[in-house]
């Protein structure tokens, strides 16, 4: 139905044009800048010798071209292109124009020089015209850009088949890794409504350690090591927080302190965690093939794995049934595991849990899910991404038990947030609450040192 158009809606008398006697409006078109004329014409350029490079290249054996061979073809291609059409070129230009077509040929387009920097942690590209970059915790819009919309869909194009899937109409969605292990996810039309869009949140070359951690100022290093003496004490954690907020960092951070004499199976999605032990083995699941079958879930996998003999089971982000079974095995003497979830406080996390245990549809009363998650969970660490963009442990709670129907916790530590400085920067400090944890004594018993204070800054 088209609105009705009432009074109120009406043009203002003072605008209102006689059509017979105005001229048509001259409708002035928006002038590009000259940074963008330069851009365009310069994306014009590489494309049209991307066009010649290919029509030249023997493609079948690119693979095997030594990288200097290919640059010497490219750069005479170049040169000979450039002299016939009389486009002179600054030095500097030259060599861009060069290692962009290098990195079409060879890479992934105008993502090369993004995944190259290290200060960059995900690109995310909304449609060809649009890439940004998250540093530091902060988004910034990138120049970057692809020549067309099937540009882009050849990069995506060339991210799937390389790992053997494909995206199209009927599923215009895929979940990737790129060959530095770096995770994708890429969604295209008709879902994607402005355009393909691709999500890369980088592999950490160097990821962070926990003193790393405690020096970037993610958490204090008490609090530190008590999250490295649960590990070594096997009490069962979960790792909490929203999306970006560093859970599966944490997670890979408190991995260090797993001895290298335990069996650790993980299970991932999308295989990101970098233990360090020699003794791992890593699952990960498998989509449905073309015609819908043969998909593998995490549930699966947390299955098999326990007839793996593990010492460790790690999950990587729990998100349906297999928390009912990771829960079954925490509960029944597989101590050590530890996983995250997405949620936005401790709390939170716990109804997470609880509701995806529900979610399988067991017949199971509430009592005894909630029964279930206090006796095999130990700890929740929570961690925020703040307003600044800084990542923090916001909380680390221990479970003590469960009243009435309510699984009752205690916060060891918590983040206090203080104030915001001028330029944006989030002041805070980690506190220990002064409560001593009910694990204490596992801890020791455990041989976990925590010094000479017992984190209520009692001495003994
Ligand atoms: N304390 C920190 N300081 C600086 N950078 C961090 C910190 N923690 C994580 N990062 C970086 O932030 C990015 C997101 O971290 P991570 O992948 O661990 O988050 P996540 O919560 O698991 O995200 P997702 O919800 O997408 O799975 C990564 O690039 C990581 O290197
Ligand atoms: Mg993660």
């Amino acid at each position: 139905m088209f609105k009705q158009f009432s009074k109120r809606d009406a043009v203002p008398q003072t605008n209102v044009v006689d059509l017979k006697t105005a001229e048509a409006p001259v409708l002035k078109p928006i002038e590009p800048s000259e940074e963008d004329k330069e851009l365009i014409a310069f994306l014009e350029l590489k494309s049209r010798l991307h066009e010649a490079l290919l029509d030249r290249l023997n493609f079948s054996v690119i693979d095997k071209i030594v990288p200097e061979e290919l640059r010497r073809e490219v750069a005479a291609l170049v040169t000979e292109v450039l002299s016939r059409d009389n486009t002179p070129l600054r030095s500097s230009e030259f060599q861009r124009l060069v290692n962009e077509l290098m990195d079409e040929v060879l890479g992934l387009g105008p993502l090369e020089p993004l995944l190259a920097d290290p200060s960059i942690n995900d690109i995310l590209v909304n449609g060809h015209k649009t890439v940004f970059i998250e540093r530091s915790g902060v988004l910034e819009r990138t120049n970057t850009r692809f020549r067309d919309e099937k540009h882009l869909l050849r990069i995506i194009d060339k991210i799937v088949t390389r790992i053997g899937r494909r995206v199209d109409e009927s599923v215009p969605w895929v979940d990737a890794r790129l060959e530095d292990g770096s995770r994708v996810n890429a969604i295209i039309r008709p879902c994607a409504i402005d355009g393909p869009s691709i999500s890369i949140r980088k592999f950490a070359k160097m990821p962070l350690t926990m003193d790393r951690l405690v020096s970037a100022g993610a958490l204090s290093d008490q609090a530190a090591a008590l999250l490295q003496g649960l590990v070594k004490a096997r009490l069962n954690v979960l790792i909490s927080g929203g999306t970006g907020s560093g859970k599966t960092t944490m997670l890979n951070a408190m991995s260090a302190s797993i001895s290298e004499r335990e069996r650790i199976v993980t299970i991932e999605d999308a295989a990101e965690l970098q233990l360090q032990q020699e003794h791992v083995v890593r699952l990960e699941t498998r989509p449905p093939n073309p015609s819908g079958g043969g998909s593998v879930n995490q549930r699966d996998l947390v299955r098999n794995a326990l007839r793996m003999r593990p010492d460790r089971i790690i999950v990587g982000e729990v998100r349906g049934a297999e928390t009912f079974d990771m829960l079954q095995a925490m509960n029944t003497g597989h101590d050590g595991s530890m996983t995250t979830v997405h949620a936005n406080s401790a709390r939170d996390a716990l109804g997470r849990i609880e509701q995806m245990v529900t979610m399988m549809g067991i017949d199971l009363p509430m009592s005894a899910v909630r029964a279930q998650i206090a006796s095999g969970l130990h700890f929740v660490v929570q961690l925020s991404r703040l307003a600044d963009g800084k990542r923090r442990v916001i909380s680390v709670s221990e479970i003590t038990g469960i009243e009435g129907d309510v699984i009752t916790m205690q916060d060891i530590f918590i983040y206090r947030k203080i104030g915001v400085t001028e330029d944006g920067e989030v002041q805070g400090e980690f506190i220990p609450t002064g409560i001593r944890p009910r694990c204490w004594d596992v801890l020791k018993t455990a041989g976990v040192d925590l010094g000479q204070t017992d984190l209520s800054g009692r001495t003994h």
